[in-house]
């Protein structure tokens, strides 16, 4: 057991103890299992930043919004033994290299960006009815991130890939107010003699039943921080309110 794990489940013992004490019935589903997880994450990346990120060999990344992965929150490699197997997603796998492709990775074997996001994330999600196959999990997945379309959101509020700064409130807001719901926003931080921030994944949260839901939460519990892409040197961490936010396009070269 990973120090992580060991931790959530003394978490769990311990709310499970206090929860004698409650007349909830909700002391059936406390959290006293180490893989019990609340709520979704769907992450969206800007390949862009993505690429900025990391020194590596990405070659013209898209212009848009991609699939970063559908994270539940809490609990990591839920399943061992349930290996990815990308021939029970082929039939997915004209969206799959559009919409969710190994952005950094582009010129080596493209399905080991999903084998991590299946066997890290996937196969904790999987204890819902409908994402407990590789097929429903990534499907699902497609049909969450059509159904955001934060690509066309975007384009209609006319937040477009610039060279110069956004204000990260008017991003936050306008997202806020389209989607009725908070997204949990990350950047790279300044670098060395820069003021600005750069965007780099927008993340969504939904329930269990899908729908989607604010980000934060409302009891002021602390959710944990989603480090998934730390192959290099910078790493993304929640936005600043108060610093300018660029959102770059890959033709432009800075300094
Ligand atoms: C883990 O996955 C394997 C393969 O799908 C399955 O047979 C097994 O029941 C799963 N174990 C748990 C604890 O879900
Ligand atoms: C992968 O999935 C396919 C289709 O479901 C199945 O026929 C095949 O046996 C699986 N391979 C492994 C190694 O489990
Ligand atoms: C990619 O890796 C998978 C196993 O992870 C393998 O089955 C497949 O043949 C590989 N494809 C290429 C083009 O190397
Ligand atoms: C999300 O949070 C806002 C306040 O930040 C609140 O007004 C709204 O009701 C919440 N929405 C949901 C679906 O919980």
């Amino acid at each position: 057991m990973k120090p992580a794990k060991l931790h959530y489940w003394i978490l769990g013992c311990f709310s499970m103890a206090l929860c004698c004490w409650c007349t909830s019935d909700k002391f059936h589903q406390s959290d006293s299992h180490p893989h019990t997880w609340k709520k979704l994450y769907l992450a969206h990346h800007w390949p862009v930043t993505v690429c900025k990120q990391t020194a590596n060999d990405c070659q013209d990344p898209p212009e848009y919004w991609t699939i970063h992965g559908l994270w539940p929150d809490k609990s990591e490699e839920c399943n061992r033994t349930w290996h990815f197997n990308v021939t029970e997603i082929k039939d997915l796998m004209p969206d799959m290299r559009r919409y969710w492709p190994d952005v950094i990775h582009s010129s080596l074997n493209r399905t080991h960006f999903w084998k991590h996001e299946w066997e890290k994330h996937g196969t904790c999600a999987a204890t819902l009815e409908v994402l407990n196959s590789q097929k429903k999990y990534f499907g699902k997945t497609l049909e969450l991130y059509q159904h955001v379309n934060l690509n066309g959101y975007l384009q209609k509020a006319g937040i477009k890939p610039s060279s110069t700064y956004y204000q990260m409130t008017a991003i936050k807001e306008g997202l806020t107010k389209f989607y009725g719901v908070t997204p949990k926003i990350q950047c790279l931080p300044p670098e060395e003699g820069e003021k600005a921030q750069t965007i780099g994944q927008i993340e969504f949260c939904f329930t269990k039943e899908l729908q989607l839901r604010n980000c934060t939460e409302p009891k002021g519990e602390s959710s944990r921080l989603q480090t998934d892409l730390q192959l290099g040197s910078r790493e993304l961490s929640v936005c600043s309110d108060t610093l300018p936010v660029y959102y770059p396009s890959q033709v432009q070269h800075r300094k």
